[in-house]
């Protein structure tokens, strides 16, 4: 391979074989690291939170995505707004990362003081002919899909995600996100490039040997298989999922539960699939006994076995929505080799700790699965930066999707990158 360092991304996009893992430098490259972050989460639809984050008029939430940082709040007419956190006067950061309650933005700088619509209000020592109205906060684009809030850093934002709320609103109104509370969020800093995070997510090649908490409610199988390769224990497994998929897709769909399968990963600039999955034994939540573990259900749902509604996003995001509680998944690059994933738990917003649910039921799954995947990319981020390395190639039954992913990340990294 010809010296890393004088290879551009157009090269390696250009020689990049079908159906294999990327070339090294992908993952461990600054310059290919800031043209993603440019390229990729500089022009995308990023998911960040979702609106019951900034559930009251002042709440505000700051989310910082590589060098830029974003607040996001419900202003005094209800509306969830988002502005750069940078303040107009000399740019000062206004708000550290994190949750907080504002009535004004106020710049600790030099006081600079912005209202929740993002007007500059107040501005002392300033020349007689200072225009405020020239100087009010710069908006973020901002969406809200179902209650998922999605933000896009471009001067122009892509347009299709208009399909895609068109599509998602129906399959996640029934679940009721603006009437949830965020019972816990989690912080995991992986030790691996944001799309090394990306790639273990979408395959469930590594589910049977390293999520054995997961895999008590999910099926493996529903994320494809070699059939030559089963075992007979294996080959009725397969089958007693395929008619358990059937049937229940049936009765979800009759009791008015979107839950067949729509698949846009690769074919679309905001790429996306969704697909409600049976769970196993009470068929009911992702939790060690399977049951549910909030005892309020969410918006409309009267199935207790009603499965999980997963939803995945390019180029950030996956999101399990149950009967009784939801969890979103938010991958933010932090550099080449570390990326933070943010995990959100979300109940009835009625529902309250101890008393409806347990706070260790509702996360146990979870947590172990996440720490199980944050050790499998820091070892394939440890393999990427091996000089022994090759891209290998993905299985056409469990890593369809991994390829599905890549595609759309090379098609999008090479539009502007040089
Ligand atoms: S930089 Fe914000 S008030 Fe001066
Ligand atoms: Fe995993």
């Amino acid at each position: 391979m010809a010296n890393d360092s004088v290879v551009s991304v157009r090269e390696l996009v250009a020689r990049r074989k079908p159906g294999f893992s990327l070339e090294a430098p992908f993952y461990t490259s600054p310059e290919i690291f800031r043209t993603d972050m440019k390229e990729i989460f500089g022009r995308h639809w990023i998911y960040v939170g979702v609106e019951p984050d900034v559930a009251e008029e002042g709440d505000a939430m700051v989310v910082n995505i590589g060098p830029s940082s974003v607040i996001i709040l419900r202003d005094d007419a209800g509306e969830v707004r988002a502005y750069h956190n940078v303040c107009r006067h000399r740019g000062a950061r206004m708000i550290p990362e994190g949750k907080t309650i504002i009535g004004n933005i106020v710049c600790p700088y030099h006081s600079w003081t912005y209202d929740l619509d993002g007007n500059l209000k107040f501005a002392e020592h300033m020349a007689p002919d200072f225009d405020r109205g020239c100087h009010g906060l710069k908006p973020v684009h901002l969406r809200s899909v179902g209650g998922l809030l999605f933000i896009c850093l471009a001067e122009e934002a892509p347009a299709d995600i208009e399909d895609m709320a068109a599509i998602m609103e129906p399959y996640l109104a029934p679940h009721d996100i603006r009437n949830t509370r965020v019972a816990h969020q989690a912080d995991l800093i992986e030790n691996g490039n944001w799309k090394l995070v990306m790639e273990n997510n979408r395959e469930c090649y590594h589910c049977g040997p390293n999520h054995p908490e997961l895999t008590v409610p999910l099926f493996a199988y529903g994320f494809g298989f070699a059939p030559e390769s089963l075992d007979e224990e294996g080959r009725v497994e397969a089958e007693r999922y395929e008619q358990l998929r059937h049937a229940s897709c049936a009765r979800w769909e009759a009791a008015g539960l979107p839950s067949a399968e729509v698949e846009h990963l690769a074919d679309r600039v905001t790429g996306f699939r969704t697909e409600r999955l049976p769970i196993d034994r009470s068929g009911e939540s992702q939790t060690m006994d399977t049951r549910a573990a909030c005892r309020l259900p969410l918006g409309t749902i009267s199935d207790a076995a009603s499965g999980g509604l997963s939803f995945w996003t390019q180029p950030n995001s996956w999101h399990h929505f149950m009967g009784d509680h939801i969890v979103t998944f938010s991958a933010i690059p932090i550099d080449e080799g570390h990326t933070l994933v943010r995990t959100k738990w979300l109940v009835n917003k009625d529902a309250v700790e101890g008393v409806d649910y347990d706070l260790a039921k509702l996360t146990d799954v979870w947590n172990a699965t996440n720490q199980q995947d944050a050790d499998l990319v820091a070892i394939a981020q440890e393999g990427a930066m091996d000089p022994a390395y090759q891209p290998g190639p993905y299985s056409p039954y469990t890593e369809g999707l991994v390829e599905k992913f890549i595609t759309w990340y090379l098609s999008r990294v090479s539009q502007g990158a040089e």
